[in-house]
């Protein structure tokens, strides 16, 4: 039996049922909708609608229902449009007849969209902690990173040297952004839209701001046509999720580089790398890369669910039934990857020697610079100072440190002795103290902090 059959005369054509159903997705909002059905028993009780023999009946009944989904009894039947009437349905064989008051006052409109912000309060909590699990593997490898240092890049060209744990905390903030953002998101998922039935909002004179607070909803919704049309909560989550996706991919863009012989920076454990079917020696960065893949398909949906809501008419259309399966995507996506990328990272080798043979004077051409303004000079002309001596050691196809003083000198008489100590690395990394920089000191800091804030 369908929820709505009594003007038909024939039934729905076979393949339109097959189109029109919905179950295969919204199934995965069985909790939610008897947990929903529940709050609005009560709610339509306390005005009379339901007896409390009635309120009492429906109550045990959607408490077996619960029961029969959690483990895993509950059977669907063909005729089960989608999760709201496969719960209704279960709920008339369970007590009979008077399962036909719940829907007094509802409508699915505002049923699905009550279900699908009450599962997405409970998915949030549970992407944060995925989040949070990766930044302290983040944490940690920064922390056994210690005093190592490698090349830092721009346009992908060595640029100056950084601390490796300075490298491994650049992916822990972006990440505490997305847990601020999908934080942040929560006020404006907590709405609850129960109560605005189809359109108009409901006839029954229930207590909207019990109802929401019975659901752990912050507040109930203050237009009924708006209500039942937002999905702004759904495409914010999208693009939370998306960038999620992209952070990852950025990381796993530089795993899958420095894992190459040519890089060598890197070695994943054989736990987390795939071999060729066709070439022994292969060790590939499958994980990475798919990590890198998958940012694709989640700019996808969130693309997808943009276009589906562009232009609806308000305020329902069945258009949103599109709505609930990219956000169920993205986040077993991200529910897959987030724990698999902490451990790949937690059991990686980090290549200490290949990082610091890596760096080459040329990358302390600033520190050059830099020692001419601590004499006074302008850095433009010092900027222009370097690179001739980066110029001159080219031609002469030796390193900077390897110029005699006589060459320094005859760029710019300033040059002293003490301008080697400028090609070590180390000092180099000393010198970025300011807070952010990648002096051992201001890491030091960040690292505390990041513990500190992973850990609340
Ligand atoms: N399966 C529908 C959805 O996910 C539920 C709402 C149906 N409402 C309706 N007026 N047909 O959007």
């Amino acid at each position: 039996m369908t929820l709505w059959g009594g003007r038909f005369s024939t039934k729905l054509n076979q393949q339109a049922w097959d189109l029109n159903s919905s179950l295969g997705v919204d199934q995965r909002l069985a909790i939610q909708d008897v947990d929903g059905s529940l709050a609005w028993a009560g709610a339509i009780h306390e005005t009379g609608i339901l007896s409390d023999k009635e309120h009492a009946s429906i109550s045990v009944g959607l408490d077996t229902v619960r029961k029969e989904f959690s483990q895993g009894q509950f059977t669907f039947a063909p005729s089960d449009e989608d999760i709201h009437t496969a719960v209704e349905r279960r709920l008339t064989e369970l007590i009979g007849d008077i399962a036909g008051k719940l829907h007094t006052g509802r409508s699915r409109n505002d049923q699905v969209a009550t279900d699908f912000r009450l599962w997405m309060l409970g998915a949030i909590p549970e992407l944060a902690s995925a989040l949070k699990n990766l930044q302290t593997a983040l944490v940690e490898n920064a922390e056994s990173a210690g005093e190592t240092i490698m090349p830092g890049y721009t346009h992908l060209q060595r640029a100056q040297p950084i601390l490796l744990a300075h490298w491994w905390l650049s992916h822990y903030h972006p990440l505490q952004r997305d847990i601020e953002r999908l934080n942040d998101l929560v006020k404006r998922v907590s709405v609850l839209p129960l109560g605005s039935a189809a359109l108009a909002g409901t006839s029954i004179a229930v207590d909207r701001n019990a109802l929401a607070k019975s659901l752990g909803f912050a507040k109930p919704s203050q237009n009924s046509l708006d209500a039942i049309s937002d999905r702004d909560f759904a495409a914010e989550y999208l693009f939370c999720t998306t960038m999620i996706g992209i952070h990852l991919s950025k990381l796993a863009e530089q795993i899958v580089l420095y894992t190459t012989a040519e890089f060598g920076f890197f070695e994943l454990s054989d736990a987390f790398s795939t071999g060729s079917s066709l070439m022994p020696q292969k060790k590939n960065p499958d994980v990475f890369e798919l990590t890198r893949g998958k940012a694709g398909t989640m700019i996808g949906v969130l693309t997808g669910l943009l276009a589906t809501l562009k232009g609806l008419p308000s305020t329902y259309d069945k258009d949103l039934q599109e709505d609930k399966q990219p956000v169920f995507e993205a986040t077993d996506i991200l529910l897959v990857m987030l724990p698999v990328i902490a451990n790949a990272l937690r059991t990686i080798t980090v290549k200490v020697e290949r990082m610091r043979d890596a760096i080459d004077s040329t990358m302390m051409a600033t520190d050059l610079a830099d020692y001419l303004v601590d004499k006074g000079i302008p850095f433009r002309e010092t900027h222009a100072i370097a690179g001739k001596i980066v110029r001159l050691a080219e031609e002469k196809k030796v390193g900077m440190e390897k110029l005699p003083l006589e060459a320094y000198q005859a760029e710019c008489p300033e040059f002293e002795a003490d301008v080697y100590q400028v090609f070590d690395a180390l000092k180099s990394i000393e010198k970025r103290n300011a807070v952010g920089g990648t002096s051992l000191k201001s890491v030091t800091m960040q690292i505390a902090e990041c513990k500190m804030q992973n850990s609340t």
